[in-house]
């Protein structure tokens, strides 16, 4: 099954070839102005610089006219049109559109091809116990999501992490915090080391209060920070009362995070973090010496990983602090010994703030030096933040914390306003109303994240991606919803889809955006890029609005075999574009 790009493509790179040129030079591509013909082909240009290179007459047109006369006749071919200096304009014929339109409507899939299936990690969201979430976390996790979900899509086997920041100073405060609001917690008595009780003597609020107390009281009073620093270096010694709350700590976390993730559609495959891979520490530290790696530096324990090239030296990975404290760099080393050992991935994507990209080269670089893997399997994807109207990293809560609770309220409130303004649900069950706004907030906010390019910032305006008109996520929300409906009338009228022929250019149209689903999915999964299917999904919706103004598909003067067709399309414009939101991590509703 090829699209039609990779049909025309595969006749006009024959053509060169057969003229003596270099087949790739007679690449088709889409057209940049897409309003003269949907293809063109612009090899005439650099086989004439060829042939001018060589000292022959080169003459671009001359070359297009060639060309053009040996794919006369082409069955996909139904006009070309030589333009300026030698550009070829190409028109696939209506057999063309039609045989790829019925390909399309009969695969599950909607053109989408798989390939060879590679086992990938990806390594985002990265929230930290009790310490306040970050856009970079909220970013992390919605991006992260859509990678995963595009990879899997795609045939791989892709394990998603969350990588949990859970042994941090944050464990110190929380535990010494604790100690003095409950001392009596059998947790703090040195004379015991098991049979502690199984239920958790903290909830969310409480790490969510004790956190914040402890750090603010840390930062005005160095002894008050020593205490929760020796707490932290007690825990990770492996004092058991500090080990089974460190336990408890986690697993209320997670609760919470599953909660929240879940809420925006986001949901991992392993809830590890950084304490699970702590016991591998030691060991893979006196491996790492006994390869002659490391180095002692005024008591710390590091590895060089300058390169002989770096005119600014890469700062060397530290192992161990001089205090013997285990440090960021050393946990993701562990945490790559422990993927190799469990899972043994082909790849791993870190997808985490670009602010951490100097931490993750010399992560990487640590890594392929010990041998572990090669560069090519690991990758940090890096990304801008979301800020506020003031430019900088958004906040809610008066300037604080970002909780995610509080980021969907606003998003659902925005969207409640929409929906209002545009009288939409006002007689639905109040269930079915309130989810509707809360699945247009969802689409809004991830959608206005994933289209921009991953690295730039963005501003985060609830007003502006909620809106109904334009790029955003409610308009495509609103497209699934249309089709949808239209379906059921459909049902309803007894119209069943039948047979596809494209005859009229809205027609052409769709079937054009259906075609090109394929070449988004691979752009964006090469480029890693979820802003390119998010330009596919656009256009799908697009082409979708105008054939469905153009061509009435139900309307009584329709002919029977023209509504049959027409809901063919409507049916697979439909199934495509829903693969895409779930890509995207967006959930269409039934009806708006
Ligand atoms: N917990 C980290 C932070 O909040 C992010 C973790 C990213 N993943 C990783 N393997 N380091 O900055």
């Amino acid at each position: 099954m090829s699209s039609i790009l990779e049909t025309l493509n595969a006749a006009s790179c024959a053509a060169f070839s057969d003229m003596g040129f270099p087949a790739n030079i007679g690449v088709t591509r889409e057209s940049d102005r897409p309003d003269l013909a949907p293809f063109q082909c612009n090899g005439a240009m650099a086989a004439a610089g060829i042939l001018k290179k060589q000292g022959e007459k080169s003459n671009p047109r001359e070359i297009a006219q060639k060309i053009v006369e040996s794919l006369q006749g082409h069955p996909a071919i139904a006009e070309m049109e030589i333009a300026g200096p030698g550009f070829i304009n190409i028109r696939p014929t209506r057999v063309a559109l039609t045989s790829r339109a019925v390909e399309l409507a009969a695969d599950q899939n909607v053109g989408a091809t798989s390939v060879s299936p590679q086992t990938i990690v990806i390594d985002y969201g990265g929230a930290n116990v009790a310490k306040p979430m970050h856009v970079g976390h909220l970013r992390s996790a919605v991006i992260g999501e859509c990678l995963k979900r595009l990879l899997r899509f795609q045939g791989h086997n892709v394990i998603g992490d969350v990588h949990l920041g859970d042994w941090g100073l944050q464990m110190g405060h929380l535990i010494t915090e604790l100690m003095d609001e409950q001392p009596d917690l059998s947790y703090f008595d040195v004379s015991k080391n098991d049979d502690y009780p199984v239920e958790t003597p903290v909830q969310m609020d409480d790490l969510a209060r004790l956190y914040p107390a402890a750090s603010n009281k840390a930062k005005e009073d160095p002894s008050r920070m020593e205490r929760s620093r020796v707490a932290t270096a007690e825990l990770q010694a492996g004092r058991a009362g500090y080990r089974a709350l460190l336990e408890h700590f986690i697993a209320v976390s997670i609760a919470a995070l599953k909660e929240g993730y879940g809420a925006l559609g986001v949901e991992f495959d392993l809830w590890k973090g950084e304490a699970a891979v702590d016991p591998l520490i030691p060991d893979m530290i006196a491996g790492l010496k006994a390869q002659g790696i490391t180095e002692e530096d005024g008591g710390a324990l590091i590895i060089r990983v300058a390169t002989e090239e770096e005119k600014k030296d890469t700062p060397p990975v530290m192992l161990l602090a001089s205090s013997g404290a285990v440090l960021y760099h050393t946990t993701d080393l562990a945490t790559l010994v422990d993927r190799k050992a469990e899972i043994d991935p082909d790849l791993i994507l870190y997808v985490v703030d670009q602010r951490q990209a100097l931490h993750f080269e010399q992560v990487f670089r640590a890594a392929v030096k010990a041998g572990w893997y090669k560069r090519d399997q690991l990758d940090h994807l890096g990304f801008g933040t979301m800020n506020g109207k003031d430019g900088k990293p958004f906040k809610t809560r008066e300037g604080g914390v970002l909780r995610l609770e509080d980021l969907m309220s606003m998003m659902r409130d925005a969207a409640d306003k929409r929906l209002n303004e545009a009288g939409i649900g006002a007689d639905f069950p109040e269930k079915e109303r309130a989810d509707i706004a809360n699945k247009v907030g969802v689409a809004a906010l991830k959608f206005a994240d994933l289209q921009n390019q991953r690295i730039t910032n963005y501003i985060f305006d609830p007003e502006r991606f909620t809106a109904f008109e334009g790029k955003t996520g409610p308009y495509l929300l609103y497209a699934a919803v249309r089709i949808k409906s239209i379906l059921r009338k459909a049902k309803d009228q007894n119209v069943t889809s039948g047979e596809v022929n494209i005859n009229e250019s809205a027609e052409t149209g769709l079937v054009l955006a259906l075609d090109s689903f394929d070449r988004a999915l691979k752009s964006a999964t090469d480029k890693y890029a979820p802003h390119l299917l998010c330009d596919h999904v656009f256009r799908l919706a697009q082409a979708f609005s105008r054939f469905y103004s153009d061509c009435p598909i139900l309307a009584g003067e329709t002919p029977d075999i023209v509504k049959a067709s027409r809901l063919t399309l409507a049916e697979t414009t439909l199934r495509q574009l829903e693969h895409g939101l779930h890509i995207l991590g967006i959930e269409a509703p039934e009806r708006m």
